[in-house]
């Protein structure tokens, strides 16, 4: 009576009780980093000392930072380039795509665990893996053979009946359970898709609904592994790597719901948020001016192919900029060799190069009040570098219907002509030529560090915290991501290996002066509100302010993997007890917790707010190991004191 989840959690276990709720250690088979998290990871694991990765396989990918406008991108690409074939690790170089896409296509294996330094891992559920986003130290630790700790998570079925009528596509799915459950709706929680409707989907549209799992805060998603899978397989040449995975009969899950595609409609994300979705009915007819197709999201061979299609013979609306990038070398090379580029090129569109580009703020930033229809997975304010425009989030469909009308089209819109039923092809062209294999012997490969390369901070041990009494530094509201805790625009991506530099901008939408005040004070707290730190896997969230002397965030509740990555960091990460006690805090009021060697090892914790003389409870939601990790001031110090 097993779910697929828990078959494969069962198959990996290395600690703990596999109960919802409990700690456990599971192996990790698999690694994926991407560069803007790379660098650091790959610091991290230099800094163990170790050879040779212990994984059965990990990649370094480049996607994210490819514009070049500095010498700082090329230096950290030759950085990744050196330590990946020093230590046992694929490289994918620049311009072959994007991580999860080429993951997916080249790497993923039925049944495999994968531990990605990027928060849209989860994509690689869609081949029937327990695929996760981590922090880059999370992933440096699974490289060296270490296991990877995590709560337990519920298991939740989504059961898909009926087929997708012609307008509706995977992302309408994947929208349709965000409504549903929110953004904060999967914290803990693995999203495993079962039911007659899930064979109508293919692998790819599978990694559609994977990917923006990510976007509930699920710990992952998953679909069974099955004979689309192997039809998948088979067209990449890689039929050997199959294994027919699903969950039992009689599984049981925490939780179900069940969608009848039959009914779903296309859904719009509305500015600012994932979840705020409604049918694409609702706003038919809001004037757009910039159309942006792909993303980790929607950038499949069959999402180009039903774009070319929709395009072929007409042409972009006059005020809107539609700007295109394929997921990868193998799907732009197939869009090439079938004719459909032309017909995309002949439509007006703007060809971008391979990768994330404007979905990580790469370039293609809309006009002031500009209105940005996207296939992306993430739609908060100035994501897309411009803070007054407002972004939504629609299928490649929808996207191409609505760039030749001018408007966010609506069913009455769409060309009932247009060939829509278009399926993964009999046999992808691959060819692994930008896939780097690693040195058999790496001993003679020298890494390459240019001055971007800086080293990162580390806590010291929390015995040797000198100076109890703290100034609350900040504080902020519900649903802080991390991009609003260190932003990641065009001018500071190249800067993800040189904290010093990007500890400048923390918090700067929020509050330009915070690194000043923390700097001044010697650093001190952050008060935050609900599920603070949603929304990526950016160690940087931890690491900046680690760097600028946060020593602990009060919050109501932590996103996932943030929680993790300031553990991972040694700040304490404590909730308050009673939400009412936010209230009563004012950013510069001083803090005490007193006792903290000996309170750190309970579960109810008393801070003294020494400016208002009063005393609140919070608690410390952390494991046993967890506790260990803060009292060494982070799990690279524990891992040596541990000698793991
Ligand atoms: Fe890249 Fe955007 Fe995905 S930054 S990895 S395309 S969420």
């Amino acid at each position: 009576m097993a779910t697929l989840a828990e078959k494969i959690i069962r198959n990996h276990l290395v600690t703990g009780e596999m109960k919802a709720g409990n700690e456990i250690g599971i192996r990790i088979d698999q690694t994926l980093t991407q560069d803007s998290t790379g660098t650091m990871a790959y610091l991290q694991f230099e800094a163990m000392g170790i050879d040779r990765v212990r994984t059965k396989k990990s990649v370094a990918y480049i996607d994210h930072n490819m514009l070049q406008s500095g010498p700082e991108n090329a230096d950290d690409h030759l950085f990744i380039q050196t330590v990946a074939k020093k230590h046992g690790i694929y490289y994918s170089k620049p311009g072959n795509g994007i991580c999860h896409q080429v993951h997916l296509e080249r790497f993923s294996v039925p049944g495999d665990t994968l531990l990605g330094s990027d928060s849209h891992t989860p994509t690689c559920g869609g081949m029937g893996m327990i695929a996760m986003g981590a922090g880059g130290l999370d992933v440096a630790v699974a490289m060296a053979g270490g296991e990877y700790r995590l709560v337990m998570p519920e298991i939740v079925n989504v059961e898909l009946k009926g087929k997708l009528n012609k307008f509706s596509s995977a992302k309408d799915i994947i929208l349709e359970v965000l409504k549903n459950f929110t953004v904060k709706g999967g914290v803990n929680k693995i999203f495993e898709y079962t039911g007659e409707g899930v064979k109508s989907l293919s692998v790819p549209e599978r990694g559609t609904i994977t990917n923006m799992g990510a976007e509930l805060g699920a710990t992952t998603s998953l679909f069974p592994s099955d004979e689309r899978t192997l039809e998948f397989l088979k067209a990449q040449g890689r039929e050997n790597d199959f294994a027919e995975l699903k969950a039992d009969d009689d599984a049981v899950y925490s939780e179900k719901i069940t969608i009848d595609l039959s009914l779903l409609k296309p859904n719009v994300a509305l500015p600012h948020s994932p979840d705020a979705v409604v049918p694409v009915s609702q706003v038919r007819g809001t004037a757009i001016t910039q159309v942006a197709i792909g993303s980790c999201t929607n950038s499949s061979y069959t999402d180009m192919m039903k774009v070319a299609n929709i395009l072929d013979g007409n042409t972009v609306h006059e005020n809107v900029s539609l700007v295109i990038s394929p997921g990868s070398k193998q799907v732009l090379a197939m869009l090439a060799a079938n004719g459909a580029l032309s017909k995309i090129i002949a439509s007006g569109a703007r060809i971008l190069e391979i990768g994330c580009g404007p979905c990580i703020g790469m370039g293609q930033a809309p006009g002031n009040n500009g209105v940005s229809l996207r296939t992306f997975n993430r739609n908060f304010q100035g994501r897309c570098g411009t803070d007054s425009a407002g972004v939504y989030l629609v299928s490649p469909e929808v996207a191409a219907f609505s760039a030749i009308k001018g408007f966010i089209a609506g069913e009455e819109d769409f060309d009932e002509n247009v060939d829509l039923d278009i399926d993964i092809p009999e046999k992808f062209m691959v060819n692994d030529n930008m896939i780097i294999s690693p040195a058999d012997d790496g001993r003679d490969v020298k890494v390459v560090r240019g001055p971007n390369i800086k080293t990162f901070p580390k806590n010291c041990k929390l015995a040797d915290h000198t100076g109890c009494v703290v100034p609350v530094l900040i504080k902020v509201k519900d649903d802080v991501t991390t991009d609003a805790i260190m932003p990641s625009n065009a001018h500071l991506l190249p800067f993800r290996s040189n904290i010093p530099y990007l500890s400048e901008f923390c918090f700067m939408q929020i509050d330009k002066d915070f690194p000043k005040n923390a700097k001044k004070n010697g650093g001190g707290i952050i008060v935050a509100g609900k599920n603070y730190g949603q929304g990526s896997s950016r160690e940087h969230a931890a690491l900046v302010p680690l760097y600028l002397g946060v020593r602990a965030v009060f919050s109501k509740s932590f996103a996932r993997i943030h929680k993790s990555n300031l553990v991972n960091n040694g700040i304490i990460p404590l909730t308050f007890k009673y939400e009412a006690d936010y209230d009563d805090i004012e950013k510069m009021d001083e803090m005490e917790i007193p006792n903290l060697l000996k309170q750190i090892e309970k579960t109810t914790i008393i801070v003294e707010n020494k400016t208002k003389n009063k005393q609140y409870e919070m608690e410390l939601k952390l494991s046993g190991r967890q506790i260990e990790i803060i009292k060494s001031g982070g799990l690279l110090n524990y891992m040596s004191l541990k000698n793991v």
